[in-house]
């Protein structure tokens, strides 16, 4: 028999993902029918499902088996989406190409994606909180919760998004300090709580929790890193999303402060820097390790 690959094994965690979304996604009826259809064709648009992916990933390698992961993963799918769909909005990054389709904005009209964006918050805490109905430990589900609902606010995403669009108007004032604070918030925030949550929910102590907030930093800037890379270089059709977004919107990026050559380096130390923390908990499986190898030159 022979061995999966890392494609195989990423399709496939992919296709589990995608699974828990549409079990979770809500029914397209009622007087807000068209709010919840930009809600799902925002989410069901596809997208690489990173976020859930790493945190199932260590839940199940940390020993979990239960139920409630199955609510916080499509919760922080949900929340990421919503990220997405106000950052594409024209008073923010006003982009009309996103996940290989027309923005939810593009399609559905301004106000309806502001409004899909807020349903798809509201509704990620929503799920979040019925994980309780699983009768899993609530201690660590309340815990959980915590750490989902905070990396995703006003000390993380939201905070970074705010510095990332006062960032605009400064492109000629390079301040690393300020720079590294939005690529923590706006971008590794959330990895970061993807590992998090799948370590509390597994049962993991205080120190794997720790370690994991500090891999998910390391792979988190990497990842902003590489998009701001992609931003220049990449390839449209690929990506799924505009290139030259930051250009147009004169952002302060770790390219414009860095550029190229030494952009990449980073990307590759801080993944390097994140495989050695995956290392130390030594997990019965290299696909965690294999997936932020893979984020390194990764081309969408
Ligand atoms: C895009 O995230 C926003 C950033 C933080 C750079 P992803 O690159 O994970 O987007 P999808 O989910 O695959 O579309
Ligand atoms: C976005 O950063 C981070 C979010 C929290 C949405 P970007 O604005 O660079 O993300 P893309 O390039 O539009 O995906
Ligand atoms: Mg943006
Ligand atoms: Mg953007
Ligand atoms: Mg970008």
């Amino acid at each position: 028999m022979s061995e999966q690959s890392f494609e195989e094994k990423l399709n496939a965690k992919v296709a589990g993902i995608e699974e828990i979304l549409k079990e979770f996604l809500p029914a397209e009826e009622g007087y807000q029918k068209t709010l919840l259809e930009a809600m799902n064709y925002s989410v069901l648009a596809g997208g690489k499902r990173l976020r859930p992916m790493m945190m199932a990933e260590v839940y199940g390698m940390l020993g979990g088996t239960g139920k409630a992961i199955r609510y916080f993963c499509a919760a922080q799918e949900m929340i990421h989406t919503y990220s997405l769909v106000h950052d594409d909005l024209p008073a923010m990054d006003n982009d009309e190409y996103r996940r290989g389709r027309k923005t939810t904005h593009a399609v559905y009209g301004e106000a309806m994606a502001i409004l899909a964006g807020d349903g798809l918050l509201n509704y990620a805490y929503e799920v979040a909180a019925r994980s309780f109905e699983t009768g899993e430990d609530p201690a660590a589900i309340g815990k959980a919760l915590q750490v989902l609902t905070k990396k995703a606010g006003i000390y993380g995403m939201v905070g970074g998004q705010s510095a990332d669009v006062e960032a605009e108007k400064r492109e000629l004032d390079l301040d690393e300090p300020k720079l590294m604070f939005i690529h923590e918030n706006k971008t590794a925030a959330l990895i970061q709580s993807s590992l998090m949550v799948g370590a509390i929910l597994a049962g993991a102590g205080d120190e794997t929790v720790s370690k994991l907030e500090q891999c998910g930093y390391d792979i988190g800037i990497a990842f902003q890193i590489q998009d701001d890379i992609l931003d220049v270089t990449g390839n449209e059709a690929e990506l799924g999303k505009p290139v030259g977004s930051d250009e147009k919107n004169h952002k302060l990026t770790y390219v414009t402060a860095h550029g190229l050559e030494d952009s990449a380096a980073e990307v590759e130390r801080l993944s390097k820097e994140a495989v050695s923390i995956i290392r130390e908990l030594d997990l019965p499986d290299p696909f965690l390790e294999d997936l932020v190898v893979s984020l390194i030159h990764r081309t969408k």
